[in-house]
């Protein structure tokens, strides 16, 4: 499925030592990104997406954060270890993040040119190597990037604060601004949540457009499913802090195997589909203070047997690179 992976993360476990104890946030996740591939990451809220991709550049504050096991590859290099001269020659210019709501990262008493530009010659300083940019030759460059991301007017926007601009005018500074260090890979956490639905839409279509034209591998975060089949490659669907059925695209959606990604495409809406054959999952996340012993799932789920107060076997198809957390396949699975 995936090509040589740009990221891989393999066996991750994190916990959060909180005043109530020790909370379990991450179980064993493994996922990973190829060269111009595009993962999307599903769940509902609460389920660890942001927590996995967080420490990819070192974002998660420890305390309370502990890594217990597990390494974040970044082509071989692993992220869990780097030091901080190496994070600054990877943040921004390797791998780039954009967050849901672009005003807590947008500084409101400086212009977004001034920013954008701040940001083009810290890359450049941090790099240390190549032409020096002026500021001026940056401000161009940033220009380039905020007519790339179909801002209008750029040459005039620039100069404007971020207040001056719509929510969606300014997730496209932010994505103009991820962008110019040319990253390999993105990570894309909810990107559109706190838009409007048109302009999410269009965020949505900007994000695909760069991917194709700059052969990005991305990482999108949603819990939009519509959203995660038309732009990405691969899926991996998350509980409660693990990944429970990872695929391609037209496996995991066309043919679910976990109980629970079946359940989360019986409660999408879509055009000829009667209200009353929605469906929603009962129930709510386990705490993870205190984590079910055996699958996490069972609780809420339809076809748990007694087997399943038991850990769940994480098997792959191997021919399709596909893995199911369920023990329903504990005897494997073909993806026929
Ligand atoms: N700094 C933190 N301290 C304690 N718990 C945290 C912290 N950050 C996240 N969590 C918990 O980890 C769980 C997963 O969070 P998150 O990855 O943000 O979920 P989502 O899938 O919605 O992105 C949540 O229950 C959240 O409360
Ligand atoms: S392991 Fe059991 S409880 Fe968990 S999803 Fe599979 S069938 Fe359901
Ligand atoms: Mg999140």
């Amino acid at each position: 499925m995936t090509n040589t992976p740009v990221l891989d993360i393999r066996d991750y476990r994190l916990n959060f030592n909180t005043f109530d104890g020790v909370y379990h946030a991450l179980d064993g996740v493994n996922l990973s990104v190829g060269k111009g591939e595009s993962l999307g990451i599903v769940g509902e809220t609460g389920c660890g997406k942001s927590v996995t991709v967080r420490n990819v550049l070192g974002l998660l504050p420890s305390p309370p954060a502990e890594v217990i096991s597990g390494e974040i590859l970044y082509n071989g290099l692993d992220m869990l270890k780097v030091t901080p001269e190496q994070m600054k020659k990877i943040r921004g210019i390797e791998i780039a993040m954009i967050f849901q709501d672009p005003m807590t990262y947008l500084n409101p008493v400086f212009t977004i040119g001034t920013q954008m530009t701040d940001v083009i010659l810290a890359h450049q300083k941090a790099l240390a190597k190549g032409e020096k940019k002026s500021r001026k030759e940056a401000r161009a460059h940033a220009v380039d990037m905020l007519r790339k991301v179909h801002l209008p007017n750029p040459e005039t926007q620039i100069d404007r604060y971020p207040h001056e601009l719509s929510g969606g005018m300014r997730q496209r500074v932010l994505i103009a601004m991820a962008l110019s260090g040319s990253p390999k890979l993105l990570i894309a956490d909810e990107p559109t949540t706190a838009l409007d639905v048109t302009i999410q839409a269009q965020i949505l279509d900007l994000i695909a457009e760069l991917v194709d034209d700059m052969g990005l591998s991305v990482i999108l975060i949603t819990h939009d499913l519509g959203v995660v089949a038309k732009i990405c490659d691969n899926v991996a669907v998350m509980y409660a802090g693990q990944v429970v059925e990872y695929g391609t695209i037209e496996e995991v959606f066309g043919r679910p195997k976990h109980p629970y990604t079946e359940g989360l495409l019986k409660s999408i809406p879509h055009p000829g589909r009667p209200p009353e054959e929605l469906f929603g999952i009962p129930g709510f996340l386990p705490n993870l203070l205190n984590p079910p012993v055996g699958c996490r799932f069972q609780a809420r789920c339809s076809k748990a047997m007694e087997i399943c107060g038991t850990p769940a076997p994480n098997r792959n198809n191997a021919a399709h690179d596909r893995t199911v957390l369920c023990h329903l396949y504990s005897e494997g699975f073909d993806d026929a």
